[in-house]
């Protein structure tokens, strides 16, 4: 599925950045293609248009804010939230032409990220309670790009079939292949994945898991969210609660930003956010060597029987199911790559699911 080409996807809300990235000034983000600027306004709240202004097509992300306007660097033309320009510096008798615009999108901040969609959201954010707990506090994780597509992380995130070999060198037990339990139940916002499996500590810190045991019993409940989010739950069994909210937002067909932060019942006193941070960063850069070697462009369809699949890729094969099932709620076919690029496979392994 190549994301830009399928336009059902601009309808949901992708995280996009900590908005704490806009006090530096303007911002360019790349979503599904679509180049776009990020400003914050004089209230705090974010702001995303077009980059690129309707004058000389510079792009208004080199440009800077005053007030809760963004002003093109070029010849100053100033915009407001809305996409019209208010004001012509070098005219200001001139009536501002009525196309003299550029395309707004719905933004937001929540959760100390900036939010934007292309189009008409079809449905809110992702609901995260815990974020006005008081007994949780927040970490922010990582913010940072791969060359991957969003479904292969997403699948990625639910698939336990790799941790014995991604993830031998921290939390992953090669001698354990599968979990020994794994349960999944499809939501109307996507899925939750149910999974008892025994997995490595961090050997030096045992403040991030707070046992000293060298492995511990794993419970996680996960939630897929459709279309590329993920929360991940886990429970540990003094009480300490540890929850992983990743999201993979598609920046184009070959390259996500991935951006993951958490939410703990414990302090800094506790587990100091650099040690947590240090120690997942370890898990993802596994994730990352792999994954980055495989083909960006995940199919939905199986019937193009491109990959093989197995029992244990039930997580991925419900994601691409419910995708294609979005796709075609929205009178859309897969679009992917010509088909002169595409090996397909001939015999495809009866895969009991
Ligand atoms: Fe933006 Fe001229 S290109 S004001
Ligand atoms: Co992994």
């Amino acid at each position: 599925m190549l994301v830009t080409q399928q336009k059902v996807l601009r309808r949901f809300w992708y995280a996009i950045m900590p908005i704490s990235k806009l006090d530096a000034g303007p911002q360019p983000f790349t979503l599904l293609g679509e180049k776009i600027v990020l400003w914050k306004k004089s209230d705090g709240t974010p702001a995303a248009l077009r980059d690129r202004c309707c004058h000389r097509t510079a792009k208004l992300s080199k440009g800077f804010v005053e007030g809760d306007h963004i002003v093109c660097g070029y010849h100053g033309w100033q915009y407001d939230c809305s996409g019209s320009c208010v004001k012509i510096p070098q005219a200001p008798a001139m009536a501002i032409p009525a196309g003299a615009k550029v395309p707004a999108f719905p933004c937001q901040e929540k959760y100390g990220y900036v939010w934007v969609a292309l189009e008409d959201p079809l449905k809110p954010i992702m609901d995260i309670p815990e974020h006005a707990e008081g007994s949780y506090r927040c970490i922010q994780q990582f913010d940072v790009s791969w060359k991957t597509g969003a479904l292969r992380l997403m699948e990625n995130s639910f698939d336990a079939a790799h941790f014995a070999f991604v993830h031998k060198g921290t939390f992953g037990q090669f001698s354990q292949q599968k979990p020994e339990f794994f349960g999944i139940t499809e939501t109307d916002y996507g899925f939750e994945a149910e999974t008892k499996l025994t997995i490595n500590n961090p050997p030096a810190s045992h403040r991030i898991t707070g046992t000293t045991e060298p492995t511990t019993r794993r419970h996680f409940r996960n939630q897929w969210h459709l279309p590329f989010n993920r929360r991940l739950g886990l429970n540990y069994p003094n009480g300490l609660e540890h929850l992983i909210i990743t999201c993979a937002t598609p920046i184009d067909d070959e390259n996500i930003q991935i951006l993951q932060w958490l939410y703990r019942n414990d302090t800094e006193a506790d587990c100091p956010a650099a040690e947590l941070n240090e120690w997942d960063l370890r898990v993802i850069a596994e994730d990352k060597e792999i994954l980055e070697t495989v083909d960006a462009d995940a199919p939905v369809d199986l019937g193009r029987r491109v990959e093989q699949n197995m029992a244990a890729d039930q997580p991925g094969l419900i994601m691409r199911k419910r995708l294609l099932a979005l796709l075609e709620q929205h009178g859309e076919q897969e679009v992917h790559r010509a088909a002169k690029t595409i090996i397909p496979i001939r015999e495809v392994t009866t895969c009991p699911l």
